[in-house]
């Protein structure tokens, strides 16, 4: 059986940058000796300051004890000269992301290191076979692939390509768990499993806007707060560099050629007018000022009667908070307020043949959402849906109406989530524990896209998609045959 390298094994980190400084700290936490090697002897000093300070506040706060961290700053040691490599067991590169450099550097390191080294790029793009091609060790070539920043992000993708041997995927897949990180093993294709699945977070969100559903900053409280994401897909996008954003989804895009992972002339706009983000002071937002807070027009009134149908499951928590807040309630055919039908959305505009009716977004959690999106047919007025928020006030939810077009922003996200990761789990990227793994521990999604899909069930999903094709574009929103396979079978993802 595989295991992971030893700790007596040394590693050596090239390149010491963000990535190279965190992994090299990250191997010597776990107790190997780590050559770290850049190009001059700056760029080290001021690595190894960068870590001490961080050492030195995990110390203040309890983590660690002053004794560890000398400890781990002793086991890393700087070098300029490759040479210093020879008796390294896992080389792991986070130098430049550019094809011929990195290969370069794997051809002279193969001559240094030897055949048994194993050989891992941190490249977040670069397929791991175009590094390899015609070096002397291609199958001891492999992806190891961390998150920034790599000493606190857990997930590391072990990327195999063909030549990759799988003893050595296997090593790299045990020694990063050793190093207490999750591991995924993903085949050699764009964007691997992350940056591939988490697309549709933003293509969904540039789309609504693009669509007139609502601005940026309705999105990402709706995203946030319903759909409980760490950061709204605007605020994410200006933290990551819109230029660093648009170009993972283009290269995605133009390899795999599909709708679902069209890039966002809104997108594009920002990058070509360089309103990149945080890093230049504006993006989708100006960060010179307060940031723009959605306000809660509703006031808390519990005087409307609700009816709850005895069947009602997903949306029952919501109900029950109204209750609790003092709402009067009984049971019924039709789960409504004051006569309103109120229902989960399915994907599809509330329709005009439909009675007075009022559909919800899902949300990670009924029972503890701070905010609910939803959308009315014209047969509810204005009066009428202000009473309902009034009273999803009176339960600490604030109900966000958007325009009656298709689909919610959680809805829309997740459906698109699972299409995209059923496309990767179809297409042997990886496994489905392994999407959902890696979208939990990669992007701090409050859980994997298929395990979300579960909660809310298969069909939803199957009726999700096909409402947003029907209403929206055929071909982006096309169900992969997958999921469809799961419907026809009436099983969720998780048997
Ligand atoms: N920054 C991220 O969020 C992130 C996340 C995951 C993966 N990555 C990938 O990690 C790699 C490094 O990214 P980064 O953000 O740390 O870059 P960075 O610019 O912060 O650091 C790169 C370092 O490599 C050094 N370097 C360049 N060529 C070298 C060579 N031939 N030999 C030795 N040192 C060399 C540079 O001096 C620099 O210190 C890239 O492939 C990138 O795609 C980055």
């Amino acid at each position: 059986m595989t295991t992971a390298l030893t700790t007596d094994a040394i590693i050596a980190v090239i390149g010491a940058g963000t990535m190279g400084a965190g992994i090299a700290q990250v191997a010597a936490q776990a107790g190997h000796q780590v050559w770290l090697v850049d190009q001059n002897n700056d760029v080290l000093d001021n690595a190894i300051a960068k870590l001490s300070a961080g050492l030195e506040k995990l110390v203040g706060r309890g983590k660690i004890s002053a004794a560890e961290a000398e400890a781990v700053i002793g086991r890393i040691q700087t070098t300029t000269d490759q040479h210093d490599l020879n008796g390294t067991s896992l080389v792991i590169e986070a130098i430049i992301e550019n094809q011929a450099i990195k290969h370069q550097l794997f051809a002279n390191l193969m001559g240094i290191c030897g055949a048994d080294c194993i050989y891992a790029s941190n490249t977040s793009s670069i397929p791991i076979a175009d590094i390899a091609k015609g070096l002397a060790y291609p199958q001891q070539m492999v992806g190891m692939h961390f998150f920034n920043p790599a000493q606190i992000m857990k997930l590391v993708e072990v990327i195999s390509s063909a030549d990759t041997k799988p003893a050595v995927a296997d090593v790299v897949y045990h020694t990063a768990v050793a190093w207490n990180k999750v591991a995924v093993h993903a085949t050699d294709t764009p964007g691997f499993i992350v940056n591939r699945v988490a697309r549709p977070f933003y293509a969904e969100a540039l789309r609504m806007v693009s669509e007139g559903m609502g601005d940026y900053t309705t999105i990402d409280t709706i995203m946030r707060q319903a759909g409980g994401f760490r950061m709204g897909p605007f605020e994410l996008m200006d933290l990551i560099g819109q230029d660093v954003n648009y170009s993972v989804s283009s290269l995605v895009t133009e390899a795999l050629y599909h709708p679902l992972f069209e890039t966002s002339p809104i997108q594009k706009a920002l990058v070509d007018a360089g309103k990149l983000g945080r890093k230049s002071g504006a993006g989708f937002y100006d960060y010179s000022q307060d940031l723009p807070q959605l306000n809660n027009q509703a006031s808390a009134d519990t005087s409307g009667e609700l009816t709850i149908a005895p069947d009602e499951q997903i949306l029952s928590p919501i109900w029950q908070r109204l209750s609790a807040a003092g709402v009067s309630t009984r049971t019924g055919e039709q789960t409504s307020f004051n006569g309103i039908q109120l229902r989960l959305h399915d994907g599809a505009p509330v329709a005009t043949s439909e009675i007075a009716t009022v559909a919800f977004d899902i949300a990670l959690d009924f029972n503890s959402c701070t905010a609910l999106a939803c959308q009315r047919n014209s047969a509810c007025t204005d009066a009428q849906l202000q009473a309902i928020a009034n009273a999803f006030a009176a339960a600490g939810i604030h109900l966000i109406e958007m325009p009656n077009q298709a689909g919610l922003p959680v809805s829309r996200t997740v459906a698109m989530l699972a299409n995209v990761g059923a496309d990767a789990v179809d297409k042997q990227v990886c496994s489905l524990e392994d999407a959902d793994k890696a979208m939990r521990y990669g992007v701090n999604y409050p859980q994997g896209p298929f395990i979300w899909a579960d909660q809310i069930g298969v069909a939803w999903v199957h009726h999700t998609l096909a409402n947003l094709a029907h209403h929206i574009c055929a071909s982006r929103y096309a169900e992969n045959p997958w999921i469809t396979k799961h419907v026809l079978e009436q099983r969720n993802f998780y048997a």
